[in-house]
């Protein structure tokens, strides 16, 4: 359902003239339910690649297939529905809006499929019961912690029951502990719902979770290795 498949992907940005090639025929083939990091330094392009999975952007060359869906061959009108449904995005700012309530915003993405407000509030509070936060559905962001608001964030990523959790950098805005936290619970959602997720990360401890390591270097993709759960339990 959720698995990626990316074939010689290859990418640049225009700069005045000049071309800025990111990406140079990377390939990589995620299974579904695989939980995988990108790491690589600062620039090589991690969100970049991030982007054109969750059809934010498009390709130069190249295809990107997410589940049985080969994203070359959709309209941007379609493009954005399969953003809706198929893919979830966690950023490392949050990116919540500031005047709705955390319940209000996990049940945004909702309201562009057309769900009645009630059904919508209803799965929000579902969804943030998972993520450990049933006491704080009517808290705006500005009152809640950082991990809190990370919490929420996840939890709108899940609400349309995507079959890709995208998240860049998701422990970059938090303090070590919280951070622990974060990938533990993001481990658990990929475990118990069988969601695929890739996680842009420099943090070493993401890292560490990872079930699959790939690093993003001279515009390829290389993965590093392959770790069995109970090698990653054993190192977190
Ligand atoms: N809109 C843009 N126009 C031109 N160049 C861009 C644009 N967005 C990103 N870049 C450049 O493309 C390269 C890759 O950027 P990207 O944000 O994907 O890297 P990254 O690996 O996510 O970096 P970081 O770890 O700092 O988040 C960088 O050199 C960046 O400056
Ligand atoms: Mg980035």
């Amino acid at each position: 359902m959720g698995k990626i498949s990316i074939s010689e992907l290859s990418y640049a940005y225009q700069m005045g003239g000049n071309t800025l090639p990111i990406l140079r025929e990377a390939s990589l083939a995620l299974s579904s339910g695989a939980f995988a990091t990108i790491s690589g330094p600062s620039g090589s392009g991690k969100s970049t690649l991030l982007n054109l999975i969750g059809a934010l952007d498009r390709p130069q060359h190249g295809d990107i297939t997410v589940g049985d869906v080969e994203l070359s061959k959709l309209s941007d009108r379609q493009l954005a529905g399969f953003r809706n449904r198929m893919i979830g995005f966690v950023f490392q700012s949050f990116h919540l809006l500031p005047v709705l309530s955390a319940a209000e915003n996990v049940a945004w993405p909702l309201y562009f499929q057309g769900v009645p407000r009630s059904k919508r509030m209803e799965r929000a509070r579902e969804k943030l019961e998972l993520v450990g936060l049933k006491d704080h559905l009517n808290k705006v962001p500005g009152k809640l912690s950082g991990g809190q608001r990370q919490r929420v964030a996840i939890a709108r990523a899940l609400v349309t029951e995507p079959s890709v959790v995208l998240a860049d950098e998701p422990t970059a805005n938090l303090d070590r502990k919280t951070a622990e936290e974060i990938v533990v619970l993001l481990r658990s959602l990929n475990e118990n719902a069988g969601v695929t997720f890739l996680l842009a990360t420099h943090d070493p401890l993401v890292v560490a979770h990872a079930v699959q390591r790939i690093e993003l270097v001279d515009g390829k993709l290389i993965e590093r290795e392959q770790v069995q759960t109970q090698e990653v339990l054993a190192h977190a």
